[in-house]
């Protein structure tokens, strides 16, 4: 069935006119859908502050060498979000905005949102865990834009973004996302990998559309497995190849500007490492396919995975971002808040952590250390170069050469895989654990395409951590290293 379907969809520029007639079909999703008209919107943003576009801040922060710094904010009213992104912006100090939409409106119950916000609009109680950017419209959507004095980007891991990456088009938000790998290793057991991918296409034409008129909209390609959704057991040639293989895809559908998501796991020479070389090798890949016009940008920082418990703790969690945006020079950092692992955090704290987290920025950008060029991470980066040739070759061998079939078929056969994921079609053979200083290495490389001597590093890396723990590494490590961050203990020992 997968050889069958994969036949179907490739990497290739969807038509203009076959694009226009199915926007018919999204825009009748949901009744806000009605008031999209794209040359009205084309001429919105062009009457919007520069300021006010994501990429010209980015492609300032990129000659300045600044980063920006944004967290995901998503509460349930427009008043609540309104407020939130203010205070964000006031005492947070944050430059951007990601408004992140909840749950229900990732999976499509729209009905079921509009009696949600209905009623926090009558109580003023916040329910979802998002902003419902399609329910409140273009009209909702530009309000809270020109209440705010920055750049708004939207995300939201679904299968189907399709009507939401439309309303936040044509109300001036200037970021997408593409996570068609995230979504397919631990958001969906039912959705095809096909859907997703058609359903992204979708979300990169439209953003192509802008930009072909004079609009750049940047979007932020997603990782494959990475420190987000395998905290602590993903080695970094996994996420970096799924960036690699989403920016091939999103530059087909006509983006110009494209960020390179990847979380971090904590020691900081393979979190700076992961960075560069995610972006070296992109930009090696998009210049082989004709794509030398495309701006690459680094998006990094947070912490994936668990959270110490102890909020004192987690702060520190928090502001490592700072540092690992510093040291590798990204232009995006992406935030978490201290006391996220209890619920959705209050904008207090949501602004604590900003204003943490870039004060750490501060002083570690302040010495102008050149980490980058350092040997430890050096040696990281030619590892993760040697290793991310080999599975993207295969990816792309596995395709003829198209990346969308080949990236299909890699997940089949195991070559594209999560450690932990928990869609049942993802293979999950790959295995990865920390060394004695925290990097992650592959204890089990599954299916992927590594040699012999490629492994050989990785061996001798665990085995120094085997050293110190007197035992061999396995699954009881894994889950020992994952409860000793709980715990504020780091590393299990
Ligand atoms: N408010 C604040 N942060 C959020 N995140 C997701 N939804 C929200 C929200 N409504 C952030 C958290 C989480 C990550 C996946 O996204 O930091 O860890």
């Amino acid at each position: 069935m997968v050889i069958e379907e994969t036949m179907k969809i490739r990497n290739k520029k969807i038509d203009e006119d076959d694009f226009l007639k199915s926007r018919k079909e999204v825009l009748a999703i949901w009744p806000t859908g009605k008031d999209v008209d794209l040359n009205e919107a084309v001429s919105y943003h062009k009457n919007m502050p520069l300021h006010k576009n994501l990429v010209n801040r980015l492609i300032e922060a990129k000659r300045t060498e600044q980063t920006l710094f944004h967290n995901l904010a998503g509460f349930t009213t427009l008043g609540q979000q309104t407020d939130l992104l203010l205070h964000l912006q006031n005492a947070g100090r944050l430059d951007v905005f990601f408004c992140i939409y909840d749950s229900f409106t990732r999976t499509g119950r729209f009905g079921h949102v509009e009696e949600v916000v209905k009623e926090c609009e009558k109580t003023g109680k916040n329910l979802l865990n998002g902003f419902p950017v399609v329910n409140y419209g273009i009209q909702g959507n530009r309000k809270l834009l020109e209440s705010v004095d920055r750049p708004l980007g939207t995300a939201g891991p679904t299968v189907d973004s399709r009507l939401a990456s439309e309303i936040a088009c044509a109300s001036g938000y200037t970021l997408l996302q593409d996570v068609s790998f995230v979504v397919f290793e631990t958001y969906t057991k039912t959705a095809s990998l096909e859907e997703i991918l058609r359903n992204f296409q979708y979300s990169n034409r439209l953003a192509g559309y802008y930009q072909e008129r004079g609009v750049p909209i940047a979007v932020r390609a997603s990782s494959a497995a990475s420190a987000s959704n395998a905290p602590g057991v993903a080695p970094p040639s996994l996420g970096i190849s799924g960036r690699v293989i989403s920016a091939l895809i999103v530059a087909t559908q006509g983006p110009k500007h494209i960020c390179l998501m990847n979380s971090s796991d904590g020691n900081i020479a393979q979190d700076v490492a992961t960075s560069i070389t995610g972006e070296k090798m992109a930009r090696e890949y998009l210049d082989r396919f004709g794509f030398t016009d495309v701006e690459l940008y680094i998006s990094n920082g947070c912490m994936g995975g668990p959270y110490p418990l102890d909020f004192d703790q987690a702060f520190s969690q928090v502001v490592y971002a700072g540092i690992v945006g510093a040291l590798s020079r990204s232009q995006l950092v992406e935030l978490k808040t201290f006391d996220e692992t209890r619920a959705i955090p209050p904008k207090e704290n949501q602004a604590k952590s900003a204003k943490g987290t870039r004060m750490m920025y501060n002083i570690m950008k302040t010495p102008g250390l050149d980490f980058v060029n350092s040997k430890e991470v050096k040696i990281e980066i030619e590892v993760y170069e040697r290793e991310t040739r080999a599975i993207v070759e295969k990816i792309l061998e596995l395709g003829n050469g198209d990346p969308l079939i080949g990236v299909i078929k890699a997940y089949e056969y195991g070559i594209m895989d999560n450690p932990v994921a928990n869609n049942p079609r993802v293979k999950a053979k790959v295995m990865g654990v920390k060394d004695a200083h925290g990097a992650v290495r592959y204890l089990d490389c599954g299916n992927l395409p590594l040699t012999k001597d490629m492994m050989e590093f990785h061996r001798g890396k665990i085995a120094e951590r085997e050293k110190l723990l007197g035992k061999k590494a396995d699954y009881d490590t894994i889950v020992s290293d994952m409860r000793a961050l709980i715990t504020g203990e780091w590393l299990h020992h």
